[in-house]
């Protein structure tokens, strides 16, 4: 199965979490839904109410660590293998995964290589991969075979906030991350909209600010409690309609 691949970016604030945790949960029926926090921060967990005990920047240095000690011939692809199936939180039409932290001043590139590739081969058991970037979206640059169908770009509805999206988009095309279309969404708009030409990206949609999803996160709640009827929840399915994604099949 080739799934359809989302990545959600943005300036750190702007609601990219919270986006990408709504977009999961209004695809994991019809699922299944590969969740990717993409961001060392990793808190897409706790937005979907899932406990990560383990993360692939974890998995790298203790198959690094091990590498030292096997003996020669071990693969290291099943070694990976094993361990990342141990990374992915399970739950219903919803696996997460959670990169972690990125490369240290070691030379990890071998076992970067194979990461990729054995996540690559995972994401083929998906419908969707949603994935949450990190600003710099350093691991959508390094990813190998799969390219990014839809690029959402978040901001918030200030001139600030959209000259902060061009840069993303910008990031985006000089590190030569193949997008099949890119996308600004204005989040939590309580008002009038400011100018949007200035992100350079066409508007797919906006998001109000929705007192229940501060709440929520006030409280330290999953995104999982926000009812499907709430203004949040609607403007996504909304957004996702647009794009004809979560339909099909
Ligand atoms: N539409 C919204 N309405 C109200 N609060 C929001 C909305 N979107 C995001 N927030 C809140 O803004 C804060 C930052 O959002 P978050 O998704 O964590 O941003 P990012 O992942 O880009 O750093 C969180 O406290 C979140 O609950
Ligand atoms: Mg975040």
């Amino acid at each position: 199965m080739k799934p359809q691949v989302i990545a959600v970016a943005g300036k750190g604030g702007t609601g990219k979490t919270t986006l990408a945790a709504l977009i999961i949960q209004a695809l994991r029926v019809p699922g299944p839904v590969l969740a990717v926090d993409a961001d060392p921060n990793c808190n897409l967990g706790e937005a979907l109410g899932l406990k990560v005990e383990r993360t692939i920047g974890q998995l790298r240095d203790e198959v690094l660590e091990q590498i030292s000690e096997l003996p020669p011939g071990v693969p290291k692809d099943q070694l990976l293998e094993l361990g990342l199936h141990q990374c992915l939180v399970e739950d219903q039409g919803l696996d997460l995964l959670s990169m972690g932290h990125g490369e240290g001043p070691r030379c990890y590139c071998m076992v970067n290589h194979v990461l990729r590739r054995v996540i690559d081969s995972l994401a083929g058991n998906y419908r969707y991969v949603v994935l949450d970037n990190e600003a710099g979206m350093e691991h959508l640059s390094r990813r190998t075979t799969q390219d990014v169908d839809v690029l959402l770009v978040v901001a918030e509805p200030t001139p600030v906030s959209l000259r902060a999206a061009r840069r993303i988009k910008d990031i985006a095309e000089d590190l030569g991350i193949r997008v099949g279309k890119k996308f600004l969404v204005i989040n939590r708009v309580r008002g009038e909209l400011p100018q949007v030409e200035e992100s350079g990206l066409p508007l797919l949609g906006t998001v109000p600010y929705d007192p229940q999803v501060e709440e929520l996160s006030a409280r330290g709640r999953p995104l999982a409690g926000l009812p499907p009827e709430s203004p949040a929840s609607r403007a996504v399915q909304g957004l996702l309609g647009k794009l004809s994604i979560g339909k099909e099949g």
